[in-house]
């Protein structure tokens, strides 16, 4: 099927829009063995720029690509099965090869093929790896040992690698995982995550293992000049039509976020019966924020009313100088350490995000819902 507008799942074909430098420097990377480390907010759009640089070197007989998602990886040991079984299977030919090469690569086991829970394969490998039967280096240097079989380089995607971090005995784990990738003389690494801080702090702080372990990329936003030709084209492909002008509304709206520009625009789509109209931007926009009024209630849940006021200052304009008497007063945020104290939770929490110019809210559309909420909050 093919859909108009894609969002909540990584996209590929006519759905994919722009990123050509990006693409085009992954490959580069990949061809040339270079690790990267790519960071994005969520829902940007890192898993579809992956898989399409993937794509893009289909063909090349000198690089195999492996791709992996450990999201729900929640020890070392999840983590080294998802990693030896996606390995096994993805520098295999043929599922019949699956079970030979696990014997081949990696002794002691008894492997199983069952039916996938994952969409993207039809069958999974199951290896039961376990500290009694194989060490950490032991699987983390199984790429390494294909490539050389095989006289091939291998990159090894792994996509939520901040997951890492959050493991028990975290540090321990990155200094293997170094320890052993920085000696392998055949394979490259991508490592894409969300949650800024969490991957900032893994890559980018001297005292952690993976510092300087490759390039960093960070992802930008995809231009409107881009998306307003991605918006009118999908329009057109059904006998619609769209201005430049709605387009720009639709991208200013989500502040470029990939995921909200898609589903804003499908939104208009839906309410549109030949042209837009501003009418339908507008209903459109509503619907958007109604889809997730329930994830915005959530995300304020629990919080507290200092919390909730430093929020409505950045609401009123305030991005710096939160500390100065006169805001603190002004919105009611305590005091002078409490300020620190929350602004750290918040951008913990991913509510609000440095910027250059101060604070900002993370996600545009929960700035527009908490806009509402408080508006009608203040009017009760
Ligand atoms: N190049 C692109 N062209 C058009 N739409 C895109 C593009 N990249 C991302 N999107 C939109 O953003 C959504 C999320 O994309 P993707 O899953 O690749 O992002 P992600 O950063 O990996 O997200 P997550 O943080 O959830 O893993 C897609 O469903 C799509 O709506
Ligand atoms: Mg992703």
């Amino acid at each position: 099927m093919t859909k108009v507008f894609v969002y909540g799942m990584s996209v590929d074909g006519d759905n994919f829009t722009d990123r050509k430098k990006e693409t085009a420097r992954l490959k580069l990377n990949f061809e040339n063995g270079i690790n990267t480390i790519l960071i994005s907010p969520r829902r940007m759009g890192k898993t579809s720029v992956v898989k399409k640089a993937i794509g893009e070197l289909e063909g090349n007989d000198d690089v195999m690509t492996v791709y992996m998602d450990i999201y729900d990886c929640r020890s070392e040991y999840d983590f080294y099965n998802k990693f030896a079984a996606s390995v096994i299977q993805q520098t295999a030919g043929r599922i019949e090869q699956w079970v030979d090469n696990a014997r081949e690569f990696l002794s002691r086991l008894s492997p199983k093929i069952s039916f996938s829970t994952d969409p993207m394969s039809e069958y999974s490998l199951s290896l039961g790896i376990t500290p009694a039967t194989h060490s950490p280096e032991e699987i983390l240097n199984l790429p390494e040992i294909i490539a050389r079989k095989k006289g091939k380089s291998i990159v090894i995607c792994i996509d939520e690698f901040q997951q890492i971090g959050e493991m028990t005995d975290s540090l321990s784990i990155q200094k293997r995982l170094r320890g052993v990738w920085q000696h392998q003389q055949n394979c490259a690494y991508c490592l894409s995550g969300s949650k800024k801080h969490l991957m900032m702090n893994l890559f980018q702080n001297k005292r952690m293992p993976f510092y300087m372990f490759g390039e960093t990329m960070l992802l930008e936003r995809i231009p409107t000049s881009d998306w307003t030709e991605y918006i009118q084209g999908r329009f057109e492909s059904k006998g619609k039509r769209i201005s430049e002008k709605l387009c720009a509304l639709i991208c200013d709206t989500t502040e470029n976020y990939s995921s909200y520009v898609q589903q804003l625009a499908w939104n208009v789509f839906a309410e549109t019966e030949d042209v837009a109209t501003e009418q339908n931007f507008d209903d459109g926009k509503d619907a958007l924020i109604a889809q997730y009024s329930a994830f915005c209630q959530q995300t304020i849940q629990g919080l507290s009313t200092y919390q909730l006021n430093f929020m409505r200052a950045i609401l009123s304009g305030v991005h710096s100088g939160f500390g100065s008497k006169k805001i603190m007063e002004e919105y009611n945020l305590g005091s002078k350490s409490n300020v620190t104290r929350i602004q750290d939770v918040l951008i913990e929490k991913e509510i609000i995000e440095k910027r250059k110019d101060g604070l900002f809210f993370a996600d545009p559309i929960f700035a527009i819902w908490f806009g509402r909420e408080s508006h009608v909050g203040m009017r009760r």
